[in-house]
């Protein structure tokens, strides 16, 4: 898989890889966005419920294609961001993401690890006209 470090955190990424949590679609939901690693055509399409005061994020559902570690990225996220305020997501980043892993990562597979993490916060961006691009990819 190209990633070192224990085997408990690999074990976890291929569970969340073969059962991943929060996978399909939410209807109505408050941001839907989508994004690719261009560099292997993986994608990662989340939607985003916010509460009603829009600062919230409630709950999270993606779908996707890809390498275990983009997947499974997505689906430990899509946990970790049912409760968490919209400013905590925009001020995560990179390091956040490889500390949720718990592997090390190689360069080249941070573009992995990180594309749920920016289709997330850029699609909050979007809706909250703070951006405007209909698609997210890692190279930005
Ligand atoms: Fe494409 Fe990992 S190889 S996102």
């Amino acid at each position: 898989m190209g990633i070192g470090g224990s085997d408990m955190y690999r074990q976890q990424i291929l569970d969340h890889y073969k059962n991943p949590r929060n996978y399909g679609e939410i209807e109505d939901a408050t941001v839907t966005h989508v994004g690719e690693n261009p560099m292997c055509g993986d994608t990662i399409e989340m939607d985003i419920v916010l509460d009603d005061d829009e600062d919230t994020i409630e709950r999270v559902a993606f779908r996707g294609d890809g390498c275990a570690i983009s997947q499974a990225s997505a689906s430990m996220l899509s946990e970790r961001l049912a409760g968490m305020s919209v400013e905590e997501l925009q001020g995560m980043d990179r390091d956040d993401i490889t500390e949720m892993l718990g592997v090390d990562i190689s360069p080249m597979r941070v573009k992995c690890a990180v594309l749920a993490e920016k289709v997330a916060q850029d699609g909050v961006e979007i809706y909250f006209g703070e951006k405007d691009t209909d698609k997210t990819t890692t190279e930005d």
